[in-house]
């Protein structure tokens, strides 16, 4: 061979093996908010609507994978594990979607916000997730129920269906059970039937199926009982429901929460003995003013406060809408909310927006950083 051909050969080569070389991103020491966030393969991370399981020394984070087009479920649930939360490793796809025409979970179908808890009595990972049946819109409202052996999985589903049929809501008055006002007797949004909502219209409507279940988290207590939160009422009441110490099915005791107060995206934590929710508002896909709830029982009174956000795009929880609130292993009172800025014209492009809960007289607050690290948590 002619050595100017062999020569040009080796530069490309070293040329290529530098550009690959430098491609490979430095190990991260901070979030960016918003900002592309790639994963130890550098593919951007796809794990939307997430929530993040700590276990034995790793932080697991499950989310939806989104392509570019839909935003239906052709993948399934995937998995990433960190030890820094800065860096995440991809660990495949935890729930696959079935080929199955016939299966629940089929490719095509909806599967959105899994959870993962860790079930100390069987060892089992259990993840929960809102379920929307291929073809049948959002109209199903049902929650999708998997077991592992493993956090990374595979995953098998073990159930989906509506939530508590034949039980009713602990704080339901009996005249409220009782009445006898049906849908049909009411025009939507007037001020009768958001009263008529208040009063369990829709729960009495969905008594003997079960209770829709949409937008959801889980969240285990000190005394290991897990509870499963989720807007149900065609998302316009919350409904918390205490789980069977396996965590498969539930104990049929369960709350209403905030009725006809419209809240999506519930995500939860623990703090001195008190309970935070973090809420959002029902507009889609678009980016709403946050809530916030407090509690001294899980199972008991929620109070709504003024949206914990401030600042600058606080109207807009800065562009994003909540979907997990993470304790921060080894941190005392170090949580992280954890929120997706949704693309549904291209949803793989949906951006990660997690900011430090900071506290202010006891009460949580959120603030914009374009970047932070975890010493956030040191300096109070
Ligand atoms: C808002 C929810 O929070 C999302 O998870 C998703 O269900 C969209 N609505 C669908 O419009």
């Amino acid at each position: 061979m002619n050595m100017k051909i062999l020569n040009y050969k080796y530069l490309i080569i070293t040329l290529a093996a530098f550009f690959a070389f430098v491609h490979v991103r430095a190990q991260e020491t901070e979030f960016h908010p918003g900002k592309l966030w790639f994963d130890n393969n550098q593919r951007l991370i796809n794990a939307h609507g997430g929530g993040v399981l700590y276990h034995e020394g790793q932080y697991y984070w499950f989310g939806e994978h989104k392509g570019e087009r839909s935003n239906a479920a052709w993948v399934g649930v995937t998995c990433y594990s960190s030890s820094d939360l800065y860096n995440w490793s991809d660990e495949g796809v935890a729930l696959a979607v079935s080929k199955d025409n016939t299966s629940p979970i089929v490719a095509g179908s909806t599967i959105e916000r899994p959870k993962v808890i860790y079930n100390e009595t069987t060892g089992k990972f259990v993840m929960y997730f809102h379920l929307e049946l291929k073809g049948q819109g959002y109209e199903a409202a049902h929650v999708g129920v998997a077991v592992s052996d493993k956090p990374t999985g595979p995953y098998e589903l073990v159930k989906n269906d509506r939530v508590n049929p034949g039980e009713w809501p602990l704080n339901m008055t009996e005249a409220q059970r009782n009445a006898t006002d049906k849908v049909e007797d009411y025009e939507w949004w007037t001020p009768e039937w958001t009263k008529a909502i208040e009063n369990g219209l829709f729960v009495r409507r969905d008594f003997e199926s079960g209770q829709m279940s949409r937008d959801m988290t889980l969240f285990v207590d000190d005394d290991q009982k897990g509870y499963h939160i989720y807007s149900s009422e065609d998302n316009l009441t919350l409904h918390i429901a205490e789980l069977t110490e396996d965590y498969l099915s539930y104990t049929g005791k369960y709350i209403r929460i905030a009725p006809a107060g419209h809240n999506e995206a519930p995500a939860i934590f623990k703090k001195d003995g008190k309970y935070f929710m973090i809420t959002s508002g029902c507009t889609g896909w678009d980016p709403n003013e946050a809530r916030l709830l407090t509690a001294d029982h899980v199972l008991g009174e929620w109070t709504l406060h003024p949206n914990p956000a401030v600042g600058k795009g606080a109207e807009l929880t800065f562009h994003s809408q909540s979907t997990y609130i993470l304790p921060v292993a080894g941190k005392k009172d170090a949580f992280i909310f954890m929120a997706d800025r949704w693309r549904p014209e291209n949803p793989i492009d949906g951006r990660y927006v997690w900011l430090p809960v900071l506290f202010e007289d006891g009460m949580p607050v959120l603030k914009w950083f374009n970047k932070w690290d975890l010493s956030v948590f040191d300096e109070k």
